[in-house]
């Protein structure tokens, strides 16, 4: 079980715990944020799962593949943190992993 830590677009967090093998993403729209849109339920072509993760976990995070760094170009608020939580599966590794809705596009 790994705690994930999720703020919304009002600025509020929340803790989530997150057993098993799901994405981040999965993790956010099963418990109940419905600004996260995935529309692409998963398969990296949509760029709807944009989240800012917090400093911290960089060496835990996969490497971002050319897929995700294109898709997330197309995003008008794409900085630095950003990646597209349909790509970070979450593990005990992540554990306190703190993450950011991106405005959406
Ligand atoms: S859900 Fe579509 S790219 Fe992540």
């Amino acid at each position: 079980m790994a705690k994930l830590l999720v703020t919304n677009r009002d600025g509020e967090e929340t803790a989530i715990d997150v057993g098993g093998s799901v994405s981040v993403m999965e993790a956010i729209r099963d418990n109940g944020f419905d600004e996260l849109l995935a529309l692409c339920g998963g398969c990296c072509s949509c760029a709807t799962c944009h989240v800012y993760v917090a400093p911290g976990f960089e060496d835990k995070l996969p490497a971002m593949s050319e897929d995700e760094n294109d898709l997330l170009d197309s995003s008008d608020h794409r900085n630095e943190m950003s990646r597209l939580s349909c790509q970070i599966q979450m593990s005990d590794d992540l554990d306190g992993l703190k993450v950011t809705i991106a405005p959406e596009d």
